[in-house]
């Protein structure tokens, strides 16, 4: 494979299994991903971000099989949801793969049969404790419980054996090659700590791996073989290769792999750390630069996870406070890598303080004083003085570290830093106090020259945020008066002098709302309540009742059905005409109390053989405890009348 340019970057999420619809931990990866890719875009680079779903194997058949649905059928929906979330999240993909897209069936089935004609898979036999709900076999030092069984201790659930023909990927034969890479590339696997877990458990030795199924139909077939099928980590880790091409792409696959960042949760580091750099040996492929594993949300101090019932729907926090103070928060909290502790209290007070309060105010303060004191235009200023020099040095020396940061992935480390220049600027303002000077006509220029610093500091800082709030980052550069986009400026470009003296300036609107915790929570509260039962109703049109032809029926003899307890047969005269019918009232009505009666018939059901009895019409009644009370007339009708 020719080399890939310095300039492309390639960054992918995990491929997210569709058993369940989406929650906070997801939106996690996703928005890391989403910010380190808008952030390679500003450096001028060509970024490809994938994501997208997981939607073979045991676990999604059997949510599917729960819900009475066809394993696609519940990845349809899902999906969906998936996709409606990033939306939300203002998430900038390039590709969504699906594992169902034939496009990358077709490059799975491939790949299986090029292992295996060179003689990386092989067929044997396989016999092991197998955890449903993570979907893999577990580790042999896996101790056996009291009651002869084992727990997987990922997930906390029973294991069975499971014994079966299936085909093995030699992952033996990779133990040294990865430990050699491992060796020659420490930057791997991040955080660092993590690569020495991966050496360490990969120094522990390796075995064959059962890389197919007989007990799962729900997967890729085995090519020539189809009784089995494709392994679901097997499927799923080569969507980083499908979904750019793979062999139906080829110029764009050889443009952009390897990949430059797999971020993953901490949860699948094994696979993604030594299964798949060992199937891309066997493929021959070029390996990724860097596997990184972050921590968990917990939520009340344990991971989220829906067994648990304590996920978090991102979905009231995003209708009230729109995709940015999200992304802030969840990228400002931890550094990647450490695990977090989710609370409305966290996240409440943090939008309140940095975002409404820090940078929120200095937006509002700084161009309302624009208006009001130049009409939203400032024309003219003096020269820098001491602290206007200041405040942009200030910015230069923060910019290199910010950069630093971004480049290192420690996307709280920049914010921090963009946070410690706010706070300069706000205490630029304090210091200078423009609304004193505004009093006076003749510092006029003076008065400009500390408004354009604050706004061209507003400016700066606002790129720099763009990453992780593109949104408001954008609104702001509007309000400054900037025609072009965020995106048209590169970074290396970014001055602080880049604001245009004379630009016209707009008035500034609240950026981040700002929430009661208390009124949130009651909204959250509320939002959980569990539906009230409500019976599914199921409206027709008038002219769908209009079908139906009611009528008033005289009934004119009537007599039981032998050999039955609730059978009468009837003789009905309905107007037009006179009809055989059969209804289950004998044990209610007796059929001398019957005869003479007049009822309601539907006169157009489709005939229905009763005991060998035509019955030509039904009569309505209602069911009371299985027994159905006719109602009668308290006026007299004739027969045939029409009943609406
Ligand atoms: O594992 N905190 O899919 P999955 C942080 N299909 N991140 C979390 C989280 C939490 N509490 N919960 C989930 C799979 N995540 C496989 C992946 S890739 C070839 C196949 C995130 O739906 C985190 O990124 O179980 C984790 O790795 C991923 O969701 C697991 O998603
Ligand atoms: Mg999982």
């Amino acid at each position: 494979m020719a080399k890939k340019s310095k300039n492309t970057f390639y960054i992918t999420t995990p491929i997210y299994y569709v058993n369940d619809v989406p929650h906070i931990g997801h939106a996690y990866t996703t928005i890391i991903a989403d910010a380190i890719s808008r952030y390679k875009k500003l450096l001028g680079k060509d970024v490809f971000f994938l994501t997208g779903t997981d939607e073979h194997g045991q676990k999604v058949e059997k949510a599917a099989q729960e819900k009475g649905l066809k394993p696609i059928e519940l990845a349809d929906q899902v999906v969906v949801r998936f996709q409606e979330l990033w939306k939300a999240l203002n998430i900038d993909y390039d590709f969504f793969i699906r594992t169902t897209q034939p496009i990358h069936e077709e490059n799975i089935q491939k790949i299986f049969k090029k292992l295996k004609d060179k003689g990386d898979i092989y067929k044997g036999i396989y016999e092991g404790w197998y955890c449903d709900s993570t979907e893999h076999f577990l580790d042999e030092d896996v101790p056996l419980e009291e009651g002869g069984f084992k727990i997987c201790p990922e997930c906390g659930t029973k294991a069975f054996i499971v014994s079966e023909e299936c085909y093995f990927f030699k992952l033996s034969a990779y133990q040294k090659p990865l430990l050699d890479f491992y060796a020659q590339k420490p930057t791997f696997v991040r955080p660092r700590s993590r690569m020495n877990e991966v050496v360490s458990f990969v120094k522990q030795g390796l075995k064959d791996i059962s890389i197919t199924r007989t007990t799962v139909e729900w997967g890729v077939p085995v090519p020539d073989d189809p009784k089995h099928t494709i392994y679901v980590w097997f499927d799923a880790l080569h969507n980083y290769v499908t979904g750019i091409g793979y062999d139906w792409d080829r110029p764009h696959f050889e443009k952009f792999w390897p990949a430059d960042v797999h971020l993953i949760g901490k949860d699948i580091l094994r696979f993604h750390a030594i299964f798949w750099p060992a199937f891309l040996m066997a493929s021959g492929f070029p390996l990724p630069q860097t596997v990184f594993g972050h921590g968990w949300w917990l939520k009340d101090e344990a991971k989220m996870s829906k067994s648990k019932g304590n996920v978090l729907d991102p979905h009231l926090i995003l209708e009230t406070f729109g995709p940015d103070p999200l992304r802030y928060f969840l990228l400002r909290e931890i550094p990647i890598g450490l695990d977090g502790n989710f609370s409305h209290e966290g996240f409440i007070h943090r939008v309140n303080s940095d975002l409404a309060n820090d940078l929120g105010n200095l937006v509002q303060r700084t161009l309302t004083m624009v208006h009001s004191y130049f009409g939203g235009k400032i024309e003219e200023m003096d020269k820098e003085e001491k602290a206007d020099k200041a405040l942009r040095e200030e910015f230069e020396n923060s910019k290199e570290k910010i950069i630093r940061f971004y480049e290192d992935y420690a996307l709280n480390r920049a914010l921090e830093e963009i946070w410690f220049f706010i706070s300069t600027v706000n205490k630029y303002l304090a210091d200078n106090e423009p609304w004193k000077l505004a009093r006076d006509e003749s510092q006029k220029k003076r008065l400009g020259r500390i408004l354009y610093q604050a706004a061209a500091a507003l400016r700066v800082i606002s790129y720099l945020l763009f990453p992780v709030i593109p949104v408001s980052s954008e609104k702001i550069w509007d309000f400054l008066g900037e025609e072009k986009s965020i995106e048209d400026e590169s970074l290396s470009e970014l001055k602080f002098k880049n604001l245009k003296l004379g630009q016209a300036m707009k008035e500034p609107k609240p950026l981040f709302p700002r929430v009661a915790l208390k009124d949130f929570l009651k909204e959250e509260e509320t939002r959980q309540a569990p539906p009230k039962k409500e019976e599914k109703m199921d409206m027709i049109t008038f002219d769908e009742f209009k079908r139906m032809d009611l009528r008033v029926g005289e009934i004119l003899t009537a007599e039981k059905v032998e050999g039955t307890d609730k059978l009468v047969k009837m003789e009905v005269d309905i107007g037009t005409e006179k009809r055989a019918m059969v209804a289950g009232v004998a044990d209610v009505y007796s059929p001398e109390e019957l005869a003479g009666k007049k009822v309601i018939v539907i006169v157009n059901l489709k005939p229905a053989v009763i005991r060998g009895i035509e019955s030509r019409g039904m009569l309505l009644a209602a069911e009371i405890e299985g027994k159905a009370i006719i109602p009668f007339f308290d006026k007299d009708v004739p027969a045939g009348a029409k009943v609406r």
